[in-house]
């Protein structure tokens, strides 16, 4: 390994890291709605054109540029010694009106990082790759994380096929009109990578609170998907005495005040989310007869979570006993709590005392790929701060820098794995 100059990355990334600006910039405006949020499902138009985007500046960084059979696309700097390679990246679908960080941040900065090393230090030892992940967030299918599955060998075939989107779309049939060929999942696996860094936003107001550069990710909190569904009895709004109504709504609407005092009951970290409610038939003068809520459940202590699971789904069979209609309960996802890999915790955080940037241990409450590779692939995240903690929101911001002691600390960590 050539001998790098400790502040030589800082000063590197400080002078260049400008750049960034207009790639956020740009990038934010594929899926941009009026009002600023951006919704940028995977495999939607408005994603194909972000990822064409980023084949234009995985080249322009001297990267040699692949898609997967799922659609994550690969910008790799060779390596003089083949077999071994280091991802870093995140994901470029978005949640319904989110911001321009929450993903994308992700991607951008691995491909400045890799654009910077080659720069400096020229041909890695050991491949290094920018990554940007096809999906994460679950907003178009019910399901999440689908480009690190691919990359895990843990997304089963079947789930293509049996996941539809709200017009009835397969995840099949529509990663097919981006030109995936998911005949090749197989393919898509890495079993070459031996380590992976992702950058990402706090999405919380920690790091911004106690002025911290950054956050290294010990852990990530444990999620639970579900959709629960109260089916009662579509009557005449006028005419049916209250007494003997089955209404589908007033139990849901029980179910939810429950839902939230659980968790505010059992304290932090437990939260307890309801995101999604359809009314049907939906209409002012007749009893709802049916209603869907989705609930978002997540502790970072396992055990905890399963309490706080069993603790809804009680309050949800309650609520609907209370007004005589029935319950159905489906599970969506379900992920335990995820430690990051101790080696790459340490050389995220020695790297960054060497650098002088300063850091602390974190653990995330958002869900991210890196606790899907961490399964299989020593993993590391950098968290970098969201200005006043605003995230799933188009209030979503970090200036540049705030943004630069993670893309100094990210190179510098790679150039110690990869040259
Ligand atoms: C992803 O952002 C999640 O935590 O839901
Ligand atoms: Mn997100
Ligand atoms: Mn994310």
């Amino acid at each position: 390994m050539p001998q790098a100059n400790k502040t030589e990355i800082i000063d590197y990334v400080k002078q260049n890291g400008n750049i960034l600006d207009e790639y956020i910039e740009k990038l934010g405006a594929f899926g941009r709605v009026e009002g600023g949020g951006i919704i940028r499902p995977v495999y939607t138009p408005q994603w194909l054109a972000a990822r064409e985007q980023l084949v234009e500046w995985m080249q322009e960084a001297g990267l040699s540029v692949r898609t997967d059979a799922v659609g994550n696309l690969w910008g790799k700097l060779e390596g003089s010694e083949p077999g071994k390679s280091y991802a870093s990246g995140s994901h470029l679908d978005t949640v319904k009106e989110g911001g321009k960080y929450d993903g994308g941040l992700g991607i951008l900065t691995a491909i400045v990082a890799l654009r910077f090393l080659n720069e400096l230090y020229g041909q890695p030892k050991f491949s290094l790759e920018a990554v940007a992940l096809c999906e994460e967030e679950g907003s178009r299918f019910n399901k999440t994380f689908l480009g690190s599955r691919a990359i895990t060998g843990t997304l089963p075939a079947e789930e293509l096929d049996e996941s539809a989107d709200a017009e009835g779309i397969s995840i099949r049939q529509a990663a097919e009109t981006c030109g995936c060929d998911l005949s090749q999942l197989e393919a898509a696996r890495r079993d070459d990578l031996v380590g992976f860094i992702e950058l990402h936003i706090e999405q919380g107001r920690l790091l911004d609170d106690v002025k911290r550069e950054v956050g290294i990710v010990q852990a990530i909190t444990g999620t639970r998907h579900m959709g629960v569904t109260f089916e009662g009895q579509a009557d005449h709004a006028g005419t049916t005495p209250m007494d003997l109504r089955k209404d589908a709504l007033v139990a849901a609407a029980q179910a939810i005040t429950k839902i939230q005092a659980i968790a505010l009951e059992m304290g932090r970290p437990a939260v307890a989310t309801v995101g999604q409610l359809s009314v049907v038939p939906g209409a002012t003068n007749i009893v709802p007869a049916l209603v869907n809520i989705t609930v978002d459940i997540r502790h970072s202590d396992q055990a905890k979570k399963e309490t706080l699971i069993s603790r809804i789904e009680t309050a949800c069979r309650e609520a609907a006993a209370s007004q005589g209609v029935s319950v159905a309960i489906e599970q969506h996802q379900d992920r335990v709590p995820a430690l990051m890999t101790p080696a790459m915790i340490n050389l995220l955080q020695s790297t960054a005392d060497e650098l002088g940037i300063l850091n602390m241990p974190m653990v995330s409450g958002a869900g991210h790929d890196s606790q899907v590779m961490v399964e299989q692939i020593p993993t590391g995240m950098i968290f970098v701060p969201s200005i006043a903690g605003r995230s799933h929101s188009r209030a979503e911001y970090t200036p540049l820098t705030e943004i630069l002691p993670g893309v100094a600390l990210l190179a510098q960590a790679l150039y110690k794995l990869a040259y």
